[in-house]
């Protein structure tokens, strides 16, 4: 039996593509997304609103004709961010957002922020005019568990910084713990949160129960059965709060592979393959859409797509590549361990 369902296009608010031959390889992959949140981690990192607007016109030349992809670029904040070249890129309409890591939390992050008080102008020119701080949220103490290092960071940096910069609207990027979801929910309309496709499907038994999996180790790293469970409750509730950020995150598997392997999962193929299975598996298929196509973009102000997309549940399953060519390499496309019915039309 097929069952059809007709949804606004989606929208990613958290995409890594890279550059070069590994942004060739995987744009293609995103191209069915209305917009897209683009991760400024490069090597080295967008900071300026002239990078920003060089590497938009790389990501639209990588794109294949006819893509619905916009892509929204983001500059990466460090120690030296220079508040008025942030504000006259967001009102040139050439950033969307502006990205916050902590130095050292997770790929490419070395630039990231060192010194709070030192980027306090920046956050207050940013609230003033209206432009989003996107929050990788861990703390980087080497003392603090891994596991532990979402909801110390919320106590010890977010809550603070939000509480001295009254007005600065906030994403928490892709949470992994109810914590997370618990401090989304206790905030107003300045703060929401993403959501991965892959913490929806996975928990911290499959990375490491069995056998060492390096495919599903990303960041933040899965936690907790429970702590999944309160990720898809929050994904499927309704609440507009909560929206996709794929955090699609593709690394070469020869990077992966390796003593010291690479965070990420990419899963820009099958996303809305899988998002569908976990909404129908939590009876909130008519929630979707909301998730995928609404929520984000009324966080980030913006009108809602008006083309939609098809998703059709058949008998047989959609075939997905287990791995994509990247140049001279090969990125493993994210397995979410159970068949994916719903097929992804006209792609
Ligand atoms: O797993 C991750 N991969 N988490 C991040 O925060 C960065 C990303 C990447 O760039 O590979
Ligand atoms: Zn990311």
């Amino acid at each position: 039996m097929t069952q059809t369902l007709t949804l606004r296009r989606p929208d990613d608010w958290h995409l890594h593509l890279r550059d070069g031959a590994m942004l060739a390889a995987v744009a293609p992959h995103s191209a069915q997304f209305g917009r897209a949140i683009i991760m400024p981690n490069l090597v080295p990192p967008v900071t300026t609103g002239a990078q920003a607007a060089a590497y938009r016109d790389r990501i639209r030349a990588a794109l294949p004709a006819g893509a619905a992809l916009d892509p929204q670029m983001t500059l990466y904040l460090t120690d030296t961010t220079d508040a008025a070249d942030v504000v006259q890129a967001f009102r040139d309409g050439i950033i969307r957002a502006v990205k916050l890591y902590p130095a050292g939390a997770t790929t490419n992050s070395a630039s990231g922020v060192t010194d709070f008080p030192r980027v306090q102008p920046v956050l207050e020119a940013m609230a003033e005019a209206g432009v989003t701080l996107c929050v990788h949220g861990e703390v980087t103490d080497p003392t603090v568990d891994i596991f532990d290092r979402e909801a110390v960071f919320i106590d010890r940096v977010l809550d603070p910084l939000r509480r001295r910069t009254p007005g600065l609207r906030v994403v928490m990027e892709h949470i992994t713990t109810s914590d997370g979801v618990a401090y989304a929910r206790a905030g107003g309309d300045d703060l929401a949160a993403t959501i991965t496709t892959h913490h929806l499907v996975i928990n911290r038994n499959a990375i490491l129960a069995g056998g060492i999996r390096p495919h599903y180790y990303c960041l933040p790293v899965a936690k907790r059965e429970s702590h999944r469970l309160a990720l898809r409750e929050a994904a499927s509730s309704g609440d507009a709060r909560f929206f996709l950020g794929t955090d699609s995150a593709p690394h070469p598997d020869a990077a992966k592979l390796q003593p010291c392997g690479c965070a990420g999962c990419f899963t820009a193929p099958n996303t809305m393959s899988i998002l569908a299975q976990v909404f129908e598996d939590e009876g909130a298929l008519d929630r979707l859409e909301g998730f995928t196509a609404l929520h984000g973009a009324a966080f980030y102000r913006l009108p809602a797509n008006e083309d939609r997309i098809t998703l059709t549940r058949r008998d047989a399953p959609a075939a997905y590549p287990a791995q994509i060519a990247a140049g001279s390499e090969v990125v493993t496309v994210f397995d979410p361990g159970f068949p994916l019915y719903w097929h992804l039309e006209d792609k």
